[in-house]
């Protein structure tokens, strides 16, 4: 089975999905949960339920972690012990969608053993599909993408997310004032994977945030990588939660030393 081969699937998946939100825009706010940062959609079920059918049919051997139906704490359930996990977002940025702002995605990516080796993020919205098999180049609509040259993070666009939940000493505005102080410009978007791709497509520098989860980064981070830039987890939990940064490669070393070291004094 090649990257190429799986990335079909990928893309069909979070294609279907995410037209499958676009279509249905005006239920955006048929709600199953809602908490104080925090939403869950009936339309993030069904995508899930569509994305997840088409891997099944594909692939129906394959595990799949998905977040809506993520047991978080727990391995993902794989009966067949297939190498193979797919990892599924269906709505990335659900906050977003709910409000009716543009910046959301679906995200598909598929790992071997520990390696992802496909992956797409579709936002509906842009008509942007961004996709890349491990190996290859990436792809934003079937146009190679490469990372920025910015080489320094005084000059750089940094994109990064707060945590719903505290996840290190450091309260999550003060790290945001921190960054925001030593960078050209810190936004705040609201969806990690197409924040991931802009870093892939050379349109921002880096990406941070402390406590995200790996179905809204594991495809973007092979796009960006297939794309020259760099990704690391610095620390994850049993709950599918980690800490994690993107970058265009030139400033990774300076962009982690300056998150460590801030980190680090907080602890
Ligand atoms: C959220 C988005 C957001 C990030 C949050 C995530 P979801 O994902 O990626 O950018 O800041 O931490 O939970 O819940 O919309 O899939």
């Amino acid at each position: 089975m090649t990257p190429a081969h799986l990335l079909e699937t990928a893309v069909k998946a979070s294609r279907s999905a995410g037209l499958h939100a676009l279509a249905n825009l005006h239920r955006r706010q048929e709600t199953v949960m809602v908490s104080a940062h925090d939403v869950k959609l009936k339309l993030d079920l069904e995508c899930q339920e569509i994305a997840q059918g088409m891997v099944r049919t594909d692939f129906p051997h394959h595990a799949i972690l998905a977040e809506e139906s993520a047991d978080k704490g727990q391995p993902v359930d794989n009966p067949h012990d297939s190498p193979y996990t797919w990892i599924i977002d269906p709505i990335d940025g659900t906050v977003n969608f709910s409000h009716g702002m543009p910046w959301w995605c679906c995200s598909v990516a598929v790992k071997h053993e520990d390696h992802t080796v496909a992956g797409a993020v579709f936002a509906p919205a842009f008509n942007e599909l961004f996709t890349a098999a491990r190996g290859g180049k990436a792809h934003c609509n079937n146009r190679p993408i490469t990372v920025s040259q910015t080489g320094t993070l005084k000059e750089a666009m940094i994109l990064t997310g707060l945590d719903q939940k505290h996840v290190t000493h450091m309260p999550r505005l003060s790290l945001f004032r921190d960054i925001a102080d030593n960078v050209q410009k810190a936004r705040l978007m609201g969806a990690a994977a197409l924040d991931i791709c802009r870093v892939a497509a050379g349109q921002a520098d880096g990406y941070f945030e402390a406590g995200i989860y790996v179905w809204d980064v594991a495809a973007a981070s092979l796009i960006v990588e297939m794309a020259g830039g760099r990704t690391e987890t610095l620390s994850s939990r049993p709950s599918h939660q980690i800490m994690h940064l993107a970058t265009n490669g030139l400033l990774h070393e300076e962009f982690r030393d300056f998150l460590t070291s801030r980190l680090e004094l907080q602890a």
